[in-house]
């Protein structure tokens, strides 16, 4: 069979990684295609420029392919209802519908969701306005968490210490700072916990968990300075025990997968679920309706299960006739490399080698990277994953860290403590 993956970055590398590896690709002479990919990617997938706004032109190369599924990488073609058109088109699809894509392009979707189903969440209001914004902050305690509504790459959230800092705040968000994301405001309560992901598979009935991994979003090490989309990540996420995964289940997952199939709008794909831990067990933090990126790198480098045949079975309602996937006992961690001024503007064009970084069994994935007259250059913010795995959390820290220390890359940068608070607790 060919598949088609669409994106760019480490999270897609490092499914073509794991697609390349499958029998349902190799077994009838398939093939892989990534669009548009990247230099890595390029190592184990034919690359195809095609824009992913552009449906009709993805369509067009999936039929003149015979491609048998297209797996929808990033958020923004999924919540653009990219799914949508491929189907209509009768092209099996991993990934959600635009409707069910709102679980991650819509703060009060998701929130209003959770009301109808139950569903333990931080509580919150709704603003459409600054004015009532505003008012409605008397109603919640400090700290002040707000979010813009719409999609912002990660950084439409403010977590204002003072009624003050909130109010400065809710002007920059309605005054634009988030543009269209913006528009619309949700205040919540705060939730003092642990963060961890929470990974499921469903084809819209049945769900079935497909990892946990916790991510570093801060910039600094200590977890501290401004917030990016994720500078390291490891899996399994041993604070995520089997019975908060059960729970996660029952009172979170089930739920939601329910909820929307009741509401006409099943979902197909991955459904993340960032949890904060709190004492009265794990509450939603968010949905995303893709995988975590980096939190794929690590999950992926544990999978032991063939990835195209529960990805299709997703896209297929086929997903109870699989037994559970089944994950290596070993920790993964990736150590992310970016380019100096990341989250900001980040350097671009810088030079990278490799040198063998991974002939000790790490695997680099690529996140941001462009081939310039055959060298290897930076072109992102994000720039390498450097993923390894090993028997426990400081293993795998070692071995990422001694493959992170070979590759040469003057202009970027890594944080040195990924993974300390699962090495603070072994
Ligand atoms: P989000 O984009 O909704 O994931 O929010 C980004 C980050 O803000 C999360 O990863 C949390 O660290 C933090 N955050 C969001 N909502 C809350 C909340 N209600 N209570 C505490 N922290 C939150
Ligand atoms: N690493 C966080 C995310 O993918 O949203």
């Amino acid at each position: 069979m060919n598949i088609l993956v669409l994106g760019g970055g480490g999270r897609e590398h490092a499914l073509c990684w794991k697609l390349a590896q499958s029998d349902a690709i190799a077994k009838d002479g398939g093939k892989l295609f990534a669009a548009p990919g990247n230099p890595g990617i390029a190592e184990c997938a034919q690359l195809v420029s095609l824009d992913a706004r552009d449906h009709g032109a993805v369509a067009g190369f999936c039929a003149q392919n015979a491609i048998g599924l297209v797996v929808i990488g990033p958020e923004a073609p999924l919540v653009d209802g990219l799914a949508d058109s491929l189907r209509e088109a009768g092209i099996a699809v991993f990934g959600p519908s635009k409707a069910a894509a709102q679980l991650e392009g819509s703060k009060n979707f998701t929130k209003a969701l959770c009301d109808k189903a139950g569903i333990p969440t931080a509580a919150y209001v709704h603003c459409t306005s600054l004015e009532q914004a505003k008012q409605a902050l008397a109603t919640f305690a400090p700290p002040f968490v707000l979010k813009a509504d719409g999609l912002a790459a990660g950084k439409g959230v403010v977590i204002a210490e003072s009624e003050e800092e909130a109010r400065e705040a809710l002007e920059e968000m309605f005054g634009g700072a988030f543009g269209e994301a913006g528009a619309e405001v949700v205040i919540e309560e705060f939730m003092a916990g642990e963060e961890a992901s929470f990974f499921a598979l469903t084809d819209g009935e049945t769900v079935i968990p497909f990892g946990t991994a916790q991510d570093h979003k801060r910039v600094g090490e200590g977890d501290t300075g401004p917030n990016t989309g994720g500078m390291g990540a490891y899996s399994p996420a041993r604070v995520l025990d089997d019975a908060l995964v059960a729970e996660t289940m029952e009172r979170i997952v089930f739920p939601t997968v329910r909820q929307l199939r009741k509401d006409g709008t099943p979902y197909v794909g991955v459904l993340y679920a960032g949890l904060m831990l709190t004492e009265d067990g794990p509450r939603l933090v968010e949905y995303n309706c893709r995988f975590g990126d980096p939190e794929c790198q690590v999950l992926m480098m544990r999978l032991e299960s063939d990835l195209a045949q529960y990805m299709l079975a997703a896209a297929s309602g086929a997903l109870s006739a699989l037994p559970e996937p089944t994950f290596a006992e070993d920790t993964a961690m990736t150590v992310v490399m970016a380019a100096k001024g990341y989250p900001g503007t980040p350097e671009k064009g810088g030079a990278i080698t490799l040198n063998g970084a991974e002939d000790t069994g790490a695997k680099v994935f690529h996140a941001g990277t462009s081939s310039k007259d055959g060298a290897l250059v930076a072109s992102g913010g994000r720039v390498l994953n450097v993923t390894a795995t090993g028997p426990d959390t400081r293993a795998a820290r070692d071995a990422a860290y001694a493959a992170v220390e070979k590759v040469d890359f003057p202009s970027g940068f890594y944080r040195k403590d990924i993974g300390w608070r699962e090495i603070e607790r072994s």
